[in-house]
């Protein structure tokens, strides 16, 4: 016998936060309802017009903010010069004018793993461009409660952060947290994936030494396009596998024209690693790779992401250290590069990074000015973004 009931069950609503772009409609939602992480009234209240939160929620899957710089691939050869071109002008600019350019704007650092080059040069790329920043780290934060990513992502939004500087273990964090909170996301190295300001700092570097008809008197820098790096060989040796910093640049330097050389042993150097992509190849033999080099990039092995991997250190520094004989007998006249950190005796002696030929300082150099244009690709996209959105308002 069927079961009657009494009285027609009553329809309940549950409550979801569905994907959405528009901030706007979603801010309505909120507005009546009780106050949420998402309607942070007294937030807004303070807050400058611009840095209003979105009350959205999760965007569209795949969503990137266009200020964001999470692969060197979402950029064309066109963006790379504006990037650039944006670089060389902030660099000249006199220190007083930059700092009224982002004044106040707000930028959140926030950082999974530790980080000296990355972390520093980003911050007081941002402090000279005006704006004020706030660094999360995961070792003083609620992160080390367990809070997720998303969660932290969505905090800093509301407190009015513009952009999120993002360094994680974890290859595609950055993906995740744009999309969750609809900010630009700037990439500041992912696990064993993409290290997008690295290889545009490691290019402005590059070109820097670069013997170029196209540098004029005021102008060290020529206009990039697909055959600036034309005749270029970069041999980039160590541990390529777990090398955020190598793919970015293999990624990257071919399109303009340069030569890749990947070398390292089959453990940290699969041979499918040439497979990235066209102007990459293989070279085991550090010898052979570097008589034919005029940049050279060395990378530590990075013991954090070994997992397990044994490597026999002597037999290493035997083949792939960069020492002095070996650069002075194959490859006088290469600069050299490193990201850092340098392990001093391991793949690259003390020699050779205080050398003639090293310009690992010098990248240093070129990763704050090169950050600061980003940031401000960044602080304008949402700028743009958000005065369209209050027009519709
Ligand atoms: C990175 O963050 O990938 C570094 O700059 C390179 C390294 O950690 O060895």
């Amino acid at each position: 016998m069927p079961i009657k009931r009494k009285t027609a069950p009553k329809k309940t609503k549950t409550k979801t936060l569905t994907a959405r772009t528009d901030g706007n409609e979603a801010g309505k939602r909120h507005s009546s309802s009780k106050p949420t992480l998402f309607s942070l009234q007294s937030a807004a209240a303070i807050l400058p017009r611009n840095t209003v939160p979105k009350f959205h929620a999760t965007a569209p899957l795949g969503y990137v903010h266009p200020g964001s710089s999470i692969s060197v691939t979402h950029f064309t050869v066109k963006d790379v010069d504006r990037i650039l071109t944006e670089a060389a002008e902030l660099e000249a600019m006199p220190a007083s004018r930059r700092a009224q350019r982002y004044a106040k704007r707000r930028v959140a650092l926030l950082f999974y793993e530790s980080s000296t080059r990355t972390r520093t040069s980003f911050e007081l790329a941002a402090k000279s461009l005006g704006a004020d920043t706030t660094l999360v780290s995961s070792l003083s934060s609620s992160i080390e409660k367990g809070e997720s990513l998303k969660d932290t992502g969505i905090t800093l939004r509301s407190l009015g952060a513009e952009c999120i500087i993002l360094r994680h273990p974890n290859s595609g964090a950055p993906y995740l947290l744009a999309r969750m909170t609809g900010l630009p996301v700037l990439n500041a190295g992912d696990g064993s994936h993409e290290h997008p300001s690295q290889a545009l700092l490691d290019l402005r570097t590059i070109l820097a030494h670069l013997p170029s008809s196209a540098k004029t008197a005021h102008n060290r820098y020529p206009r990039i396009h697909e055959k600036v790096l034309a005749g270029v060989t970069v041999t980039i040796a160590g541990d390529i596998l777990h090398s955020r910093v190598a793919r970015s640049n293999a990624l990257l330097l071919p399109r303009l024209g340069a030569r890749v050389i990947f070398c390292g042993p089959e453990s940290l150097l699969p041979e499918y690693a040439a497979g990235i992509g066209p102007g990459v190849e293989v070279e085991r033999n550090f010898d052979r790779a570097l008589k034919q080099t005029n940049v050279v990039m060395m990378l530590r092995i990075q013991k954090e992401r070994l997992a397990g991997l044994e490597i026999d250190l002597d037999d290493y520094i035997e083949q792939y250290q960069l020492h002095y004989q070996r650069l002075t007998a194959l490859a006088p006249m290469a600069i050299v590069l490193h990201p850092g950190p340098v392990i001093r005796g391991l793949e690259i002696t003390s020699e050779i990074t205080d050398g003639p030929n090293s310009v690992i300082a010098e990248q240093v150099y070129h990763g704050s000015i090169i950050r600061m244009a980003l940031l401000a690709r960044a602080l304008d996209s949402n700028l743009k973004r958000n005065e369209k959105a209050s027009k519709h308002r």
